[in-house]
């Protein structure tokens, strides 16, 4: 198949996105006009030095610059133009259903206040579901390279905004910071009716995915690319359906794969596990939904019935209800059909 055949394939595919990092989905261009309003003076002189500095060798390195871009976020205003960005862009490439984490803590412990940060994304969120048709749910993450005491504080911060917020998450810097570390502000957030979702076995090793599932008790693992080192685990994950949200251009551009022929989301599929591809931090990887779809299928030489089994998995592995996922899952069917209909 010639590449533009491929992209225009999955261009079509309705999709849902279940791993995006909103402060990932900053652009640079946005930054330096966000910055400029906010008189912030980055510590790069323009938009090419900035993203001359997009080169990473491991997660750390990554997300010291990913804070840094955060730090010209200072008003709700901000807040709403880089989440109104994010979703006019994926509506572009015919996403339907986003899932969003943002990461409070970012922000608070500069200053800013909860409901600054939430309001903005928010309102960006209400204003896609009007008028661009995109269903959303939010997710809050808690930074484990902080203490599980300040995620506790987090909590409470959201408290008064819970009917916004669908569900909990763990990132930030992986090795050193387990599951384990967070089991009790999990629990709470499940009692206040948080959803719980977390990222392990994306540089950590599988002994996270098992803390994650056994004390974290998630319902979706955020990467898992580990899983594949231990048969006891692919049993578990495989017997309780448990979803992986994989973000192949990450993985590559953060060396978690030395090359995109070798991401193991075609062996996770072989075996029956519930894969599903999401962007992660689009601004900082080089692409959104069509391009994470594209370079894999095109490295993996991905067929028509594995991207509409990622397209399925995706709606199946999300928070909308069993009818909103039937709907879904059928329209990707369609779009299949009409596909075969054409060859
Ligand atoms: N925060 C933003 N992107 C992340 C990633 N890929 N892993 C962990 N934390 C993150
Ligand atoms: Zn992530």
């Amino acid at each position: 198949m010639i590449s533009s055949d491929l992209y225009r394939i999955i261009q079509g595919i309705p999709k849902a996105e279940l791993h995006l990092h909103i402060e990932g989905s900053f652009e640079p261009e946005l930054m330096f006009e966000i910055a400029k309003r906010n008189n912030i003076t980055l510590a790069y002189d323009s938009i090419e030095s900035l993203k001359k500095a997009y080169k990473f060798n491991n997660l750390q390195e990554f997300l010291d610059i990913y804070y840094m871009g955060a730090h010209v976020l200072l008003h709700e205003q901000d807040f709403f133009d880089l989440t109104w960005a994010y979703l006019t862009k994926v509506h572009s490439q015919n996403v339907v259903h986003v899932e969003v984490f943002f990461d409070p803590q970012t922000h608070t412990d500069r200053g800013i206040p909860f409901d600054v940060v939430i309001t903005g994304i928010r309102n960006a969120l209400e204003k896609a579901k009007l008028e661009l048709n995109i269903s959303y749910k939010l997710i809050m993450s808690y930074l484990r390279h902080l203490s599980e005491e300040e995620a506790f504080k987090t909590l409470e911060s959201s408290l008064p905004f819970k009917h916004w917020i669908a569900g909990v998450g763990l990132d930030s810097s992986e090795m050193g910071n387990p599951p384990s570390k967070f089991a009790n502000v999990f629990g709470a957030s499940a009692k206040h009716g948080y959803k719980l979702v977390a990222h392990a076995g994306e540089e950590g090793p599988s002994d996270y995915i098992w803390e994650a599932l056994d004390l974290l008790k998630v319902v979706r693992i955020d990467h898992g690319n580990r899983c594949l080192d231990d048969e006891a685990l692919l049993a578990r994950l495989l017997e309780t359906n448990i979803p992986l949200t994989l973000c192949p251009l990450s993985n590559l551009e953060l060396k978690v794969i030395q090359k995109m022929e070798d991401h193991p989301v075609t062996k996770m599929l072989d075996k029956g596990i519930k894969a599903t591809i999401h962007s992660d931090d689009p601004a900082y990887f080089g692409g959104y939904m069509n391009e994470n779809y594209y370079e894999t299928a095109k490295a993996l030489n991905l067929s028509n019935d594995q991207l509409m089994q990622l397209a399925i998995n995706a709606f199946e592995a999300s928070w909308l209800d069993t009818e909103e996922k039937e709907t879904h899952v059928d329209r990707v069917k369609v779009y299949f059909d009409s596909l075969n209909l054409l060859v």
